[in-house]
Protein backbone atom coordinates (compact mmCIF):
# COMPACT_ATOMS: atom_id res chain seq x y z
CA UNK A 1 0.00 0.00 0.00
CA UNK A 2 1.43 3.46 -0.80
CA UNK A 3 1.68 5.91 1.99
CA UNK A 4 1.42 8.84 -0.49
CA UNK A 5 -0.34 8.62 -4.00
CA UNK A 6 0.70 12.24 -6.13
CA UNK A 7 -0.92 12.76 -9.20
CA UNK A 8 -0.26 14.41 -12.42
CA UNK A 9 -3.06 17.10 -13.38
CA UNK A 10 -3.61 17.75 -16.87
CA UNK A 11 -5.01 14.52 -18.75
CA UNK A 12 -4.65 12.85 -15.28
CA UNK A 13 -7.33 14.63 -13.30
CA UNK A 14 -8.28 17.48 -15.29
CA UNK A 15 -9.34 17.29 -19.19
CA UNK A 16 -7.44 19.06 -20.90
CA UNK A 17 -10.04 18.45 -24.53
CA UNK A 18 -12.51 20.46 -21.72
CA UNK A 19 -11.02 23.48 -22.80
CA UNK A 20 -12.36 23.52 -26.34
CA UNK A 21 -16.18 22.31 -25.11
CA UNK A 22 -18.75 25.06 -25.78
CA UNK A 23 -16.34 26.29 -29.08
CA UNK A 24 -18.66 24.49 -31.07
CA UNK A 25 -19.52 27.39 -33.44
CA UNK A 26 -16.37 28.76 -33.39
CA UNK A 27 -14.06 26.20 -33.83
CA UNK A 28 -16.35 23.57 -36.26
CA UNK A 29 -14.08 20.57 -37.64
CA UNK A 30 -11.11 22.29 -36.26
CA UNK A 31 -11.89 21.74 -32.52
CA UNK A 32 -10.06 18.15 -32.35
CA UNK A 33 -6.61 19.01 -34.53
CA UNK A 34 -6.72 22.45 -32.26
CA UNK A 35 -7.47 19.98 -29.12
CA UNK A 36 -4.20 17.98 -30.36
CA UNK A 37 -1.90 20.44 -31.35
CA UNK A 38 -2.58 22.79 -28.95
CA UNK A 39 -1.72 20.39 -26.27
CA UNK A 40 1.28 19.01 -28.33
CA UNK A 41 3.31 22.24 -28.52
CA UNK A 42 2.73 22.96 -24.81
CA UNK A 43 4.09 19.76 -23.84
CA UNK A 44 7.14 20.61 -26.69
CA UNK A 45 8.11 23.92 -25.36
CA UNK A 46 8.28 22.77 -22.08
CA UNK A 47 10.86 20.18 -22.80
CA UNK A 48 12.97 22.78 -25.27
CA UNK A 49 12.78 25.05 -22.85
CA UNK A 50 14.23 23.08 -19.72
CA UNK A 51 16.92 22.28 -22.25
CA UNK A 52 17.48 25.74 -23.48
CA UNK A 53 17.77 26.61 -19.70
CA UNK A 54 14.72 29.00 -20.57
CA UNK A 55 12.00 28.51 -18.05
CA UNK A 56 8.96 30.49 -18.40
CA UNK A 57 5.94 29.12 -16.24
CA UNK A 58 2.98 27.03 -17.85
CA UNK A 59 0.61 29.97 -18.50
CA UNK A 60 3.32 31.82 -21.27
CA UNK A 61 4.18 27.94 -22.57
CA UNK A 62 0.31 27.64 -23.06
CA UNK A 63 -0.43 30.61 -24.47
CA UNK A 64 2.44 30.64 -26.79
CA UNK A 65 1.45 26.97 -28.07
CA UNK A 66 -1.99 28.01 -28.33
CA UNK A 67 -0.76 31.23 -30.84
CA UNK A 68 0.93 28.50 -32.63
CA UNK A 69 -1.77 26.39 -33.00
CA UNK A 70 -4.74 29.10 -33.77
CA UNK A 71 -1.98 30.52 -36.42
CA UNK A 72 -1.28 26.80 -37.85
CA UNK A 73 -5.17 26.67 -38.20
CA UNK A 74 -6.20 29.71 -39.48
CA UNK A 75 -8.70 30.58 -36.88
CA UNK A 76 -8.15 34.28 -35.87
CA UNK A 77 -11.70 35.39 -34.47
CA UNK A 78 -11.29 38.12 -31.72
CA UNK A 79 -11.30 37.39 -28.53
CA UNK A 80 -10.65 33.93 -29.24
CA UNK A 81 -7.37 32.91 -27.77
CA UNK A 82 -8.23 34.60 -24.35
CA UNK A 83 -11.57 32.85 -24.36
CA UNK A 84 -9.36 30.19 -24.80
CA UNK A 85 -7.24 30.89 -22.18
CA UNK A 86 -9.75 31.80 -19.59
CA UNK A 87 -11.18 27.92 -20.75
CA UNK A 88 -8.17 26.92 -19.52
CA UNK A 89 -7.98 27.88 -15.99
CA UNK A 90 -11.68 25.95 -15.31
CA UNK A 91 -11.00 22.77 -16.66
CA UNK A 92 -13.62 19.77 -15.93
CA UNK A 93 -12.11 16.99 -13.95
CA UNK A 94 -12.23 13.70 -15.02
CA UNK A 95 -15.94 12.15 -13.35
CA UNK A 96 -14.26 9.45 -11.27
CA UNK A 97 -11.28 11.43 -9.78
CA UNK A 98 -13.10 12.84 -6.71
CA UNK A 99 -14.86 9.70 -6.01
CA UNK A 100 -10.74 7.95 -6.22
CA UNK A 101 -9.25 10.57 -4.02
CA UNK A 102 -12.29 10.38 -1.53
CA UNK A 103 -11.43 6.36 -1.02
CA UNK A 104 -7.58 7.10 -1.13
CA UNK A 105 -7.95 9.52 1.84
CA UNK A 106 -10.36 7.59 3.63
CA UNK A 107 -7.78 4.93 3.13
CA UNK A 108 -4.96 7.03 4.98
CA UNK A 109 -3.16 6.95 1.98
CA UNK A 110 -1.94 11.37 1.57
CA UNK A 111 -2.69 12.90 -1.83
CA UNK A 112 -1.07 15.11 -3.80
CA UNK A 113 -0.89 17.08 -7.06
CA UNK A 114 2.58 16.80 -8.83
CA UNK A 115 2.77 18.92 -12.12
CA UNK A 116 3.42 21.46 -14.87
CA UNK A 117 0.79 23.89 -14.25
CA UNK A 118 1.70 27.35 -12.71
CA UNK A 119 0.41 27.96 -9.15
CA UNK A 120 -2.40 29.60 -10.07
CA UNK A 121 -3.49 27.48 -12.57
CA UNK A 122 -3.52 24.29 -10.67
CA UNK A 123 -5.23 26.47 -8.03
CA UNK A 124 -7.83 27.58 -9.82
CA UNK A 125 -8.64 23.78 -11.79
CA UNK A 126 -8.32 22.70 -8.37
CA UNK A 127 -11.09 25.23 -6.68
CA UNK A 128 -13.17 25.24 -9.95
CA UNK A 129 -13.24 21.03 -10.16
CA UNK A 130 -14.17 21.48 -5.92
CA UNK A 131 -11.38 19.58 -5.36
CA UNK A 132 -9.91 21.72 -2.81
CA UNK A 133 -10.37 19.45 0.13
CA UNK A 134 -9.03 16.44 -1.66
CA UNK A 135 -5.42 17.03 -1.49
CA UNK A 136 -2.47 17.25 1.14
CA UNK A 137 -0.61 19.23 -1.20
CA UNK A 138 -0.51 20.61 -4.58
CA UNK A 139 3.01 21.13 -6.09
CA UNK A 140 4.00 22.89 -9.32
CA UNK A 141 7.70 22.93 -11.08
CA UNK A 142 7.80 26.81 -11.09
CA UNK A 143 9.38 25.67 -7.16
CA UNK A 144 12.68 24.13 -9.20
CA UNK A 145 12.12 25.98 -12.31
CA UNK A 146 12.26 23.68 -15.02
CA UNK A 147 9.66 20.72 -16.27
CA UNK A 148 9.02 16.97 -16.21
CA UNK A 149 10.70 14.78 -16.85
CA UNK A 150 13.97 16.69 -14.94
CA UNK A 151 14.30 14.97 -11.84
CA UNK A 152 14.35 17.59 -9.53
CA UNK A 153 10.92 17.57 -10.43
CA UNK A 154 10.02 14.01 -8.73
CA UNK A 155 12.81 14.63 -6.11
CA UNK A 156 10.49 17.83 -5.02
CA UNK A 157 7.53 15.52 -4.38
CA UNK A 158 10.03 13.41 -2.16
CA UNK A 159 11.11 15.97 -0.49
CA UNK A 160 7.84 18.05 0.68
CA UNK A 161 6.10 14.89 1.47
CA UNK A 162 9.43 13.87 3.72
CA UNK A 163 8.67 10.10 2.33
CA UNK A 164 10.87 7.39 0.27
CA UNK A 165 10.35 8.01 -3.39
CA UNK A 166 9.09 3.80 -3.14
CA UNK A 167 6.64 4.72 -0.89
CA UNK A 168 5.09 7.11 -3.23
CA UNK A 169 2.67 6.01 -6.22
CA UNK A 170 2.75 8.61 -9.10
CA UNK A 171 -0.39 8.24 -11.42
CA UNK A 172 -0.26 9.86 -14.71
CA UNK A 173 -1.65 9.50 -18.36
CA UNK A 174 1.06 11.01 -20.09
CA UNK A 175 3.44 7.71 -20.67
CA UNK A 176 6.63 9.67 -20.71
CA UNK A 177 5.95 11.22 -17.27
CA UNK A 178 5.08 7.87 -16.33
CA UNK A 179 8.17 6.15 -17.57
CA UNK A 180 10.11 8.96 -15.98
CA UNK A 181 8.86 8.65 -12.25
CA UNK A 182 9.71 5.13 -12.73
CA UNK A 183 13.23 5.61 -13.84
CA UNK A 184 13.49 7.79 -10.41
CA UNK A 185 12.14 5.77 -8.47
CA UNK A 186 8.80 6.08 -7.65
CA UNK A 187 6.11 3.23 -8.45
CA UNK A 188 3.51 4.08 -10.96
CA UNK A 189 0.39 3.85 -12.49
CA UNK A 190 0.12 4.47 -16.35
CA UNK A 191 -3.24 6.00 -16.37
CA UNK A 192 -3.59 5.32 -20.26
CA UNK A 193 -6.93 7.18 -20.50
CA UNK A 194 -5.91 7.93 -24.66
CA UNK A 195 -4.78 4.55 -25.57
CA UNK A 196 -1.44 5.21 -26.37
CA UNK A 197 1.81 2.36 -26.92
CA UNK A 198 4.42 1.78 -24.53
CA UNK A 199 7.04 4.16 -24.45
CA UNK A 200 10.75 3.53 -25.34
CA UNK A 201 12.67 5.17 -22.46
CA UNK A 202 13.83 4.38 -18.92
CA UNK A 203 11.82 3.15 -16.53
CA UNK A 204 8.37 0.76 -16.70
CA UNK A 205 5.69 1.87 -14.86
CA UNK A 206 4.40 -0.92 -12.09
CA UNK A 207 0.68 -0.95 -13.29
CA UNK A 208 -1.26 0.02 -16.67
CA UNK A 209 -5.15 1.11 -16.31
CA UNK A 210 -7.46 3.21 -18.07
CA UNK A 211 -9.14 5.16 -15.39
CA UNK A 212 -8.23 6.14 -11.87
CA UNK A 213 -11.42 4.19 -11.11
CA UNK A 214 -9.25 0.84 -11.86
CA UNK A 215 -5.86 1.97 -9.36
CA UNK A 216 -4.99 -2.25 -8.16
CA UNK A 217 -4.68 -0.91 -4.29
CA UNK A 218 -8.61 0.65 -4.54
CA UNK A 219 -9.57 -2.96 -5.43
CA UNK A 220 -8.23 -3.69 -1.67
CA UNK A 221 -10.42 -1.30 -0.01
C1 LIG B 1 1.25 18.12 -15.92
C2 LIG B 1 1.24 17.82 -17.39
C3 LIG B 1 2.43 17.06 -17.84
O1 LIG B 1 0.19 18.31 -15.31
O2 LIG B 1 0.13 17.10 -17.74
O3 LIG B 1 2.35 18.16 -15.37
Amino acid sequence: MPQACVFDAYGTLFDYASAVTGFDAQLGAKAEPLTRLWRQKQLEYTWLRSLEGEHADFWQVTGDALDFTLESLELSAPGLREKLMDSYLCLGAFAEAPGVLERLRKMGIRTAILSNGSPAMLRSAVVRAGMEPLFDMVLSVEEVGVYKPARQVYQLAVDRLAIRSEAITFISSNGWDAWAASAFGMRVVWCNRYNQRPERLPGRPDHEVRSLAELPFLADS
